[in-house]
């Protein structure tokens, strides 16, 4: 993208409103666990009003914990269809797949070289694998990617680019929040300039205490890595034998059954009104058998699901239709992504070089704020000055000298206050009046017309007019204003003689 291109809109466009993200790795199927912690909660946050809803499938991320291509893609389009069957508007949210949006592997880069090492060693999900490493007294880097190292960054480019201000997350998470907080405000700080422009909103972790973590068969986490989950759109002979596998103790019928600490119950209040859950809860107490316990939390689920899981199913059915809503979602997303890239990449120094060095921030405005000569030999052997103005404005051309010693005199001379500039209004040209050593301008600059008594008058052309008396030592770039010459010579002089 040009450098020039335009924002289509800004931040402060959007303060009004809340920007909600939040990303699902795309390693897995869909549980019951997922959909009354995540998906569900999330949905019913979409509809509310002033908040923008980003949703995304972070494919990227999956490619940390997942090495089987199959698995990536059926994984990717099982949590598309789950999401969309579940009735999440892909008109009303931003929707997209994380791999379909190439600035963000690009902000990751930009990120990379703002975040601490340090921080990222302070990773909890890379300090387990090393500890284990300690444990089973490996290296402490053994079979460790620098994916799983990374991971942090790559999540705050996912949070940074779209200008989240909350990000919905389980607790493992906040800590990744926390170093997107920390990435974010670093490129603020040095990268925003005297203005203190804040490129990025800091975004805070939203742990929603009231959303349910769903217990598993065994009654720990429901959790794909504990093999204790049910598939949220499991066909429903599955799903009831699942149910029915679920652990319980063993109080026959008849006995009273306490709804505490059981998952049967908890899975049921996550499904149930609260009458419904109420008269649960006197059926434990009233002894009702761990069978029709169970048989009644099947058909609780299932009334809830069924209707979802028929749209699954025929989702699933037309992968192609899954794509097309993916790639309009990344088209929507990258009219936010492109022009913020194009804006931070200007910010960091990517920048197009026609445009005039800019002050981005205070470090390098006293860096540049000085003119200065630079001197290099071209192809045709000769030696060659540039003048660059305060602003990095480049002035004036030399031309060819057969010796850099004589270039760099000449520069010497200017800087050093041995020579008179002054610019001559009638004939428009500024002139530097110099001397220097005659031996050495007749063999540098044997084109020279007027050397007298070793003196030289050297005269900068400006718009090709020609002096007739004086030695062209070089040509004032094409629409500067000679003034600016003679500003800068005037400038480098002062500095260089205090
Ligand atoms: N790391 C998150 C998880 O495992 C997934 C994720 C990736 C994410 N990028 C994100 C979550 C950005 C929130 C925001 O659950």
């Amino acid at each position: 993208m040009s450098a020039f291109t335009p924002r289509l809109e800004t931040m402060s466009d959007h303060q009004a409103k809340t920007r909600v993200l939040t990303g699902i790795t795309t390693s897995g199927t869909p549980h019951l666990g997922n959909y009354a912690g995540a998906i569900r909660p999330a949905i019913a946050a979409s509809h509310l009003p002033g908040v923008e809803s980003f949703y995304f499938l972070a494919d990227y991320h999956a490619l940390i914990k997942v090495q089987d291509p199959a698995r990536v893609q059926r994984s990717t389009l099982e949590i598309a269809a789950s999401w969309l069957a579940c009735g999440l508007d892909p008109d009303k949210v931003w929707f997209y797949r994380q791999s379909d949006i190439p600035e963000i592997p690009e902000l990751t880069w930009l990120l990379t070289c703002v975040a601490g090492k340090g921080l990222l060693n302070r990773a909890h999900a890379y300090k387990a694998a090393v500890d284990k490493n300690r444990e089973t007294g490996e290296d402490d880097d053994a079979g460790i990617t620098a994916g799983l190292f990374m991971y942090p960054v790559l999540m705050a480019a996912d949070i940074l680019m779209f200008g989240a201000h909350r990000v919905p997350v389980g607790r493992d998470q906040i800590q990744h929040i926390e170093m997107a907080r920390d990435f974010g405000a670093r490129f603020n700080h040095l990268y925003g300039g005297p203005a203190g422009k804040q490129y990025f909103v800091l975004p805070e972790a939203a742990i929603e205490e009231t959303v349910a973590t769903l217990p598993g068969l065994d009654g720990r986490k429901m959790s794909k890595s504990y093999d204790n989950a049910i598939p949220l759109f499991a066909p429903p002979a599955e799903l009831k034998k699942l149910i029915l596998s679920i652990k319980t103790d063993s109080r026959a019928p008849g006995e009273p059954k306490g709804t505490e600490g059981s998952a049967l119950f908890q899975l049921y209040r996550a499904f149930a009104s609260s009458e419904k859950s109420a008269a649960m809860a006197q059926a434990f107490a009233d002894g009702i058998a761990w069978g029709e316990a169970k048989q009644r939390l099947f058909e609780c689920i299932d009334a809830e699901v069924a209707p979802m899981r028929e749209r699954y199913e025929a989702m699933m059915a037309r992968p192609g239709e899954i794509e097309d809503i993916l790639q309009s979602g990344a088209v929507k997303a990258r009219e936010i992504a492109t022009p913020m890239l194009g804006e931070l990449r200007r910010a960091v120094g990517l920048r197009d070089l026609r445009e005039a060095l800019i002050t981005g921030n205070r470090k390098i405005s006293t860096e540049i704020s000085k003119p200065e000569f630079k001197q290099y030999r071209e192809k045709d052997g000769l030696f060659y000055f540039k003048l660059f103005g305060s602003d990095g404005e480049f002035l004036v051309q030399s031309k060819g000298f057969d010796s850099p010693k004589v270039a760099g005199e000449v520069v010497a001379k200017i800087k050093h206050g041995g020579a008179r500039v002054q610019r001559d209004s009638n004939v428009n040209l500024v002139i530097i009046d110099i001397t220097i050593p005659q031996i050495e301008i007749e063999r540098s600059a044997r084109t020279v017309a007027d050397v007298e008594a070793g003196r030289l008058v050297m005269t900068i052309v400006v718009d090709q007019v020609l002096s007739d008396a004086s030695a062209v030592i070089g040509n004032v770039v094409s629409g500067v204003d000679p003034g600016d010459v003679v500003g800068a010579l005037e400038q480098l002089v002062s500095q260089n003689n205090p």
